[in-house]
């Protein structure tokens, strides 16, 4: 049966999805999804095509229990809404958003573009979302089998040195409906977002942040750093990190730099995928280096398949987010990669905590 609906959607969907525009193909996807998974017995059935469970792939961190490390990240479910279907496709968590506290259309579109001989994406979205009001309504409606990640970023026309208040009146907003909460200070599509990763705007930022989560009922904290920063600039970013007691880092969002053959050197915008994968695997390993167990690494940038995911643990990720890999790979994604983890570490005799960091 499995092998049927593989094949099905090789031959037929996904050429139908590809030959659309990326965007318009997101959201055709996501309505069908959503649609399917809301008929009745359609969750039970989708779970047992997708998900692969396995004890060795459990793990608790920050006090959530994570049924694989395998997650989705930022970006792909902006809205909230995708959240019902997403979760029974095996992945061991869910990041939603960003969302931010006004409501916004994001950038003019065309504001994706597919790269497929290069596994890339690059992407100008620009925060489009619903807003921490509308989104409340949409997450308070939903019920969570799997653990979900609340990303919030800053509302465009919010000034930068006002930027406090506004990650603040999301997170009271939006806070309830997660399991950990990511700051996102690193989109390249919000102009001077990424200043917030300087020392003292990033101290500044993070004490808002904390007395927001305190006061909307505590949850872990993360925070999404970029790729294009130098060793100095982590080693400064995680020294912040740790003075402030932040729970865990994500590394990394897409890349604004670009090879030079690069077919997507002319498309301004984030570049996600496989030409983000050593980059962002070479800043888990130095995150690794200097924090060890002080932080939750989640390592994000160009994975496409089982390998590349052990890779990321041995540099030190404890979870990983796939986002283009998923976009390339399909549905199957995610139970393939657990799939592949638990035969390793059977194969090898070795427990994630024993695989992660053995190659930092
Ligand atoms: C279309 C698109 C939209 C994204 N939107 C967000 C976002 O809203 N917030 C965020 O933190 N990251 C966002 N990202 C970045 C991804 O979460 C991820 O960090 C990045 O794509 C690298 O992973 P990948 O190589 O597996 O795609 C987006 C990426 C893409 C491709």
């Amino acid at each position: 049966m499995q092998a049927l609906l593989r094949s099905i959607y090789s031959r037929h969907l996904r050429p139908l999805l590809f030959s659309l525009d990326p965007e318009m193909a997101h959201e055709l996807a996501g309505s069908m999804g959503v649609g399917l998974s809301a008929l009745p017995g359609m969750p039970e059935l989708l779970s047992g095509q997708f998900r692969f469970s396995a004890d060795s792939l459990k793990q608790n961190l920050v006090g959530v229990d994570f049924p694989n490390p395998v997650g989705l990240a930022a970006g792909f479910d902006k809205t909230g809404e995708l959240f019902p279907f997403l979760e029974h496709l095996g992945f061991g968590f869910i990041e939603s958003g960003t969302f931010t506290a006004n409501i916004q259309p994001g950038n003019v579109r065309p504001r994706l573009f597919r790269f497929p001989e290069e596994g890339a994406l690059v992407n100008r979205m620009g925060f489009n979302n619903p807003g921490a009001v509308a989104a409340a309504a949409i997450l308070g409606e939903q019920r969570r089998n799997i653990p979900r990640g609340i990303n919030v970023g800053k509302s465009k026309a919010t000034p930068l040195k006002l930027a406090g208040a506004d990650y603040a009146e999301s997170i009271s907003r939006l806070a309830r409906f997660g399991d950990y909460l990511a700051i996102n200070i690193s989109s390249p599509n919000t102009p001077g977002l990424r200043e917030l990763q300087g020392r003292s705007a990033l101290r500044e930022l993070l004490l808002a942040v904390k007395e927001a989560i305190a006061a909307a009922g505590a949850l872990p904290l993360f925070v999404k750093i970029a790729p294009d920063i130098t060793p100095a600039e982590l080693d400064m970013i995680l020294a912040v990190l740790l003075e402030m007691s932040v729970d865990g880092v994500i590394i990394s969002n897409t890349t604004v730099e670009r090879d030079e053959h690069s077919a997507a050197r002319a498309v301004p915008g984030g570049l996600s995928g496989r030409p983000l994968r050593e980059r962002s695997c070479e800043l888990v390993r130095q995150c690794y280096r200097a924090a060890g167990d002080r932080l939750v690494i989640v390592g994000v940038g160009g994975i496409f398949n089982g390998d590349d995911v052990i890779e990321r643990l041995r540099a030190g990720a404890h979870l990983v987010q796939v986002y283009t890999g998923f976009v390339y790979g399909g549905p199957w994604l995610p139970g393939d990669l657990n799939r592949h983890l638990a035969g390793f570490l059977e194969a090898e005799g070795l427990s994630l905590s024993e695989l992660r960091g053995s190659g930092a």
